[in-house]
């Protein structure tokens, strides 16, 4: 069964896309990653990528009038590339519900937090200053409601006395990079059910 082609989609670091990168590899998968795109050119996850040889493109939002622009030169990259499935990895661009409902059940993102406890920025900050005892990262669809579609996956991580921002993002970074990939795997398969009926 032919693997999904999916596009992951970062503006920074890409620890997300460099795990979905690797859990890809393994014998099997059923999704494999042609193209990794950022919004911004100075993303440090695009060299971590072109040294895997893997194919890269620079979007950058600034460059265009507004976001419907933005989002046209996006599409007709994936479009171009045959992409199936849209992976955001620390991707910092809202999208229009246009952009999402052409993706539907074929775009994911990961948000570090236990959804839908703290959608949007600063989740770490806020879940510490609200005497959070629990916290952690959803991985969900992607719908025209920020942080708000299905979840496919979570996990959880305790917040322990003498946290700070940096130990407990840390905590729940590690746990993000076990679920996203586990969380692709589960949406490829199923993509690849759809595709054989
Ligand atoms: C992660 O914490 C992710 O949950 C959030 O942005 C951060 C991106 O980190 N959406 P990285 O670029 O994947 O290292």
């Amino acid at each position: 069964m032919s693997r999904i082609r999916t596009a992951v989609l970062i503006s920074g670091r890409g620890s997300n896309m460099m795990a979905l990168v690797e859990a890809t590899r393994a014998p099997g998968f059923p999704a494999e990653i042609v193209r990794v795109i950022s919004n911004r050119p100075d993303a440090k996850g695009l060299g971590f990528a072109e040294a895997q040889g893997i194919a890269t493109a620079v979007i950058d939002h600034t460059a265009f009038p507004g976001r419907d622009a933005f989002e046209a030169a996006l599409q007709s990259r994936l479009e171009a590339d045959g992409i199936e499935l849209v992976a955001l990895a620390g991707f910092m661009r809202v999208l229009s519900p246009a952009f999402t409902a052409k993706w539907r059940d074929r775009i994911l993102n990961i948000h570090p937090s236990l959804l839908p406890a703290y959608k949007g920025l600063h989740t770490h900050e806020r879940a510490l200053a609200g005497g959070a005892t629990r916290h952690g990262c959803t991985v969900h669809y992607v719908t025209a409601e920020l942080d708000g579609g299905a979840t496919i996956l979570q996990a959880e991580v305790p917040v322990l006395a003498g946290d700070t921002v940096e130990t407990l993002a840390a905590r729940v970074l590690t746990e993000e990079h076990r679920i996203y990939p586990r969380a692709l795997g589960i949406v490829a398969r199923k993509l690849q059910a759809k595709t054989s009926t």
